[in-house]
């Protein structure tokens, strides 16, 4: 996720706006760049790579000046590159922007920009917004910047720099965090309030739909349409790791927190207007290359294989095209039928896994398309593939994947719906219904967050225990699964997921008085199956947490606690039920005193085979 740091004031605005970047350092990025306005006017020096590289090229020819903007980028639009860095200025040089965020219009915007005589010279979405402030400059920066963003769709924190006004530094924040810190003749952006806390404890934190114009002696807070604003100052008291984990004990709930923007992000501008159809430009394929496509293999590792059996189904279910998941470690080594007509997906929230990446070059040798669900733009999975859905869960610290799983699960509705679209498979009612039912999701996972008590308690009865069960048929099976890994990768407690129905053909055995059974029951259609398994374990002593659709009694009858989700379609329960599983790791690995972010024997990328 970028971070952007902005600073007015008397001091050398160079070094106060690397220092903020460093502080935004563990949002993860890949290149990085500031603007500073000198006495030669606006002066950008940027580079792809870590923050020393910055520094080195700054080290050369610093910039003097007491007023700039900084970022660090993490791709999204366009390759990490210097082209691609920010900040962005637009052809006359008199304006400089730096962004977070995507501009879901930028292709349209591009499109007049260049026909008004403007030349782009990156890939980026942001660089149109830095050309169309200038296009819509009448001599006042603010005004200029609220008209572009009445043209701008999306979801973006912008900081804004113009050599016309060098004394005022414009922030805008629609959906994507921007806080502004006031100093004692000095003022600040930043997109976190780490980046500024070694210079002023007093903030605002801008709220959806409101903008800042900042100058050394003060601040205005106004709407996007230019009404002032008065807001209380926030103290902040938190010590620097506190803040960055935005208040978070840990990043990994923080991450679980981010699910909803997540799921906003990713959904993005792939739905069209109407809401009920699926627009993805990334995916290059044609009408006639997908209704040649015979079968899917669907590869990945770990949480990210996870997604991929809830994908199958998605797949299955939608475009009744034949699938098969397998863990990318197997994959090649099992001789794999591969043909021209296969489609390989690989998913990888970092993009970099060995095993994965062997398997996207295996397929590609044998002839197959390959197409990349990953969270990192420009990643080797990426630039292997040939089509890539990028899921825009921004950077995930905690080894443990949340945010970067239930997008994946996004990429895959999204997908599976394009290609029903494009095969006629299902009718448009049933594909309305599924993208109606995406958009609610957000919602409806910030309803499951509110409850994080009630999964608290029933993970410190978890705690205390060595083994444990998850069970589901289907969908709730493939969860299951996922809701085990992340349970012994964070708490170190033994588990075991089981297909439900499959208990009793030898691992039944191991059910004993006592022990902990957690019960994923949400499929309509095979709820009363799982009842029958959830009996057979409750026979012989377990003790069952029943996770159900909110609305259905029945499985209160028979387990000893029950958890609901908010109702939804049932191919869509995978994106709401793993949270209250993802919590349920988390809260016992705390109960545990182990380290949650960390967890022993573990890396966040593994890059070996
Ligand atoms: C899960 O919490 C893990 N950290 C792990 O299983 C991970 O999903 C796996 O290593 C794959 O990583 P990738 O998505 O970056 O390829």
């Amino acid at each position: 996720m970028c971070g952007i740091v902005g600073y007015v004031g008397k001091r050398n605005s160079q070094d106060i706006l690397i220092d903020g970047l460093k502080k935004l350092e563990y949002r993860g990025y890949d290149s990085a760049g500031v603007a500073v306005y000198t006495t030669d006017g606006l002066q950008v020096k940027k580079s792809k790579g870590r923050l020393a590289v910055l520094e080195s090229k700054l080290g050369e020819k610093p910039l003097s000046g007491t007023i700039g903007i900084g970022h660090t980028r993490w791709a999204t639009h366009g390759k990490p590159s210097d082209e691609n860095s920010h900040p962005h200025t637009d052809n006359s040089f008199k304006f400089s922007v730096v962004h977070n965020g995507i501009i879901e219009n930028y292709i349209s915007l591009k499109e007049e920009l260049i026909a008004q005589g403007h030349v782009f010279v990156s890939e980026t979405d942001t660089e149109v917004i830095s050309h169309l402030i200038a296009s819509l400059y009448e001599g006042d920066i603010v005004k200029a910047v609220q008209k572009a963003v009445s043209r701008m769709k999306g979801a973006f924190a912008l900081g804004v720099l113009t050599e016309y006004e060098p004394d005022k530094l414009v922030a805008v924040r629609l959906s994507s965090p921007l806080i502004i810190g006031v100093g004692e003749g000095e003022n600040f952006i930043g997109s976190d309030i780490p980046a500024i806390l070694e210079y002023t404890r007093n903030v605002y934190i801008l709220n959806d739909g409101e903008m800042a114009a900042l100058t050394r002696d003060g601040v205005e807070l106004m709407t996007l349409e230019g009404n002032f604003i008065s807001r209380e100052l926030f103290h902040v008291d938190w010590d620097i790791v506190t803040a960055e984990k935005a208040g978070f004990d840990h990043f990994m709930l923080k991450e679980i927190h981010e699910q909803p923007k997540a799921y906003r992000d990713t959904m993005g501008a792939r739905l069209d207007e109407s809401g009920q159809k699926v627009v993805l430009n990334e995916v290059g394929m044609t009408p006639e290359q997908i209704r040649a496509i015979r079968q899917v293999h669907i590869v990945a590792c770990g949480t990210a294989y996870h997604a991929g059996l809830v994908g199958k189904s998605v797949i299955e279910k939608l475009a009744r095209i034949p699938v098969e998941t397998d863990v990318a470690s197997e994959y090649r080594y099992r001789a794999p039928i591969i043909t021209p007509e296969t489609l390989v997906i690989v998913v990888s929230q970092s993009g970099e896994t060995a095993d994965t990446l062997a398997a996207l070059r295996e397929a590609k040798r044998c002839g197959a398309r390959v197409l990349a669900i990953t969270n990192v733009v420009g990643s080797s999975v990426a630039r292997e593939a040939d089509d890539v859905i990028v899921t825009w869960a921004g950077p995930e610290i905690a080894v443990a994947s949340t945010k970067a799983y239930t997008s994946q699960l996004i990429a895959f509705y999204l997908f599976g719906l394009y290609l029903a679209q494009t095969l006629g498979t299902v009718d448009e009612a049933y594909i309305a219904e599924v993208a109606a039912g995406l958009q609610e999701l957000p919602e409806k996972v910030e309803s499951i967050l509110a409850q994080a008590d009630t999964i608290k308690e029933i993970a410190e009865q978890v705690s205390t225990h060595d083994n444990l069960f998850f069970i589901g048929r289907g969908l709730d099976y493939a969860v299951a699964l996922e809701g085990s890994l992340k349970l012994k990768e964070i708490s170190y407690i033994h588990s075991e997921a089981y297909a439900a129905g499959e208990l009793k053909h030898g691992t039944l055995a191991l059910i004993e008085e006592g022990i902990p059974v957690i019960a994923l029951a949400t499929q309509d259609d095979l709820f009363e199956k799982t009842v029958s398994n959830i009996k057979e374990v409750k026979a012989r002593g377990a003790h069952v947490f029943g996770i159900h659709a909110e609305g259905d009694a029945e499985l209160a009858k028979v387990v000893d606690h029950t958890f609901a989700i908010p109702a939804t379609l049932p191919l869509l329960t995978p994106a709401l039920s793993v949270v209250p599983l993802q919590l349920l790791a988390y809260y016992a690995s705390l109960a545990r005193g182990n380290d949650v972010d960390k967890p022993r024997n573990l890396a966040k990328s593994v890059t070996v085979e």
